[in-house]
C-alpha cells in the first residue's frame, strides 16, 4: 500500500461532518436545570455563613477575661457588676492587677461548694445581709451570701417560675449570641431584677465560651434519665461559681424545686 492510497481516506473523514453529540450547542437551561443551580448556591452560601457564625462564636471573647479575673479576685457581689478592665491575649488574660490567668475556667463541683457554705443570706422588710449559721436566721432567704438576687422580689419570681426558668433562660442564651442587652431585656421581662438578669447573663456568656459546642450539638435537656444533660453539667460546671458569687441566689440554695433534676440533699430544706 502506497501513502497516496490513504490520502482521499483522510480527506473524506475529515469532511464528514461530525455526529450530533459532538457539535456544540447552546441549549437554554431546562427549568429544572436553573433551580438545581440556585439550589446549590443557596445552599453553599447557607453552609459558608453557617461556619462563618460557628468560628466567630468560638473565637468571640465574651467579656471572658472580664469575668476570669473577677472569679479570682473580687470578694463581693458588688465587685461582679462593676468593670474589671483587664487585656487579653488568646489564651491569656492580664488583669487589672497584673495578674496572668488562664482565659479558661477550670470545672468547679458546685455541689461541694454549696455543701460548705456556712453563712445565711437573711432578710428583713427594708434589706438583707449575709449571717453566719450561728445567729438565729429570723427571715431566712437562702443559704449563702447575699448576691444581686438575693432579695424577696426575685425570690418571688425563682418561686414562680420553677418549672419554666430554666426554658427561658436557654432562649435568652441563644439571644445572648448575639447582645448582651437583648438577653438582660429578656431576662427582666421574665420579672428578675435588673442586676440579677446581668448575673444571669454573665453566667449565660460563661457557658457559651466554655461549652458553646457541648450545647449547640447535644441535648440541652433539664433532666436527662435523672441526670443533667451534658449541657447544663458543663454550664454548672463552669458557670455555676461566677453565678453563685454574683447572684447569690440559686434556686437550690433558696429551696425552690426547679425543673433542673437534682441529687438528694442538694436543694436546701428549708
Ligand atoms: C462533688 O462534690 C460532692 C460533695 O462533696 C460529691 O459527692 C461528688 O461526688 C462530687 N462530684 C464530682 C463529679 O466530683
Amino acid at each position: 500500500m502506497s501513502s497516496s492510497d490513504l490520502g482521499p481516506t483522510i480527506e473524506a473523514a475529515v469532511i464528514l461532518p461530525l455526529p450530533p453529540q459532538f457539535t456544540k450547542q447552546k441549549r437554554t437551561p431546562t427549568l429544572k436545570q436553573k433551580i438545581c443551580k440556585i439550589t446549590l448556591l443557596l445552599v453553599s452560601v447557607l453552609t459558608l455563613s453557617a461556619l462563618v457564625f460557628l468560628a466567630s462564636v468560638s473565637f468571640s471573647n465574651y467579656n471572658q477575661c472580664d469575668r476570669t479575673c473577677k472569679l479570682k479576685f473580687c470578694s463581693s457581689a458588688d465587685c461582679f457588676l462593676s468593670k474589671m478592665a483587664s487585656k487579653r491575649s488568646v489564651k491569656k488574660c492580664t488583669c487589672q492587677n497584673g495578674a496572668v490567668l488562664n482565659r479558661k475556667l477550670e470545672r468547679v463541683n458546685t455541689t461541694a461548694i454549696d455543701a460548705a457554705l456556712v453563712e445565711y443570706c437573711v432578710c428583713n422588710s427594708v434589706e438583707c445581709a449575709t449571717v453566719q449559721a450561728n445567729s438565729a436566721p429570723s427571715v431566712f432567704l437562702h443559704k449563702g451570701p447575699c448576691g444581686h438576687c438575693s432579695n424577696p422580689a426575685d425570690f418571688q419570681i425563682y418561686k414562680e417560675t420553677a418549672l419554666t426558668l430554666t426554658k427561658s433562660s436557654t432562649k435568652a442564651a441563644v439571644a445572648s449570641i448575639f447582645s448582651k442587652q437583648k438577653a438582660i431585656n429578656q431576662m427582666t421581662k421574665i420579672g428578675l431584677s435588673d442586676k440579677c438578669s446581668e448575673c444571669w447573663v454573665g453566667n449565660m456568656q460563661n457557658t457559651l465560651v466554655h461549652c458553646f459546642w457541648t450545647c449547640a450539638f447535644g441535648s440541652r435537656a433539664s433532666c436527662e434519665n435523672g441526670h443533667l444533660s451534658k449541657c447544663l453539667q458543663c454550664d454548672e460546671d463552669y458557670s455555676g461559681k461566677y453565678f453563685r458569687d454574683c447572684a447569690g441566689m440559686t434556686r437550690r440554695r433558696a429551696g425552690i424545686t426547679s425543673d433542673i433534676c437534682r441529687q438528694n440533699g442538694e436543694i436546701v430544706d428549708k
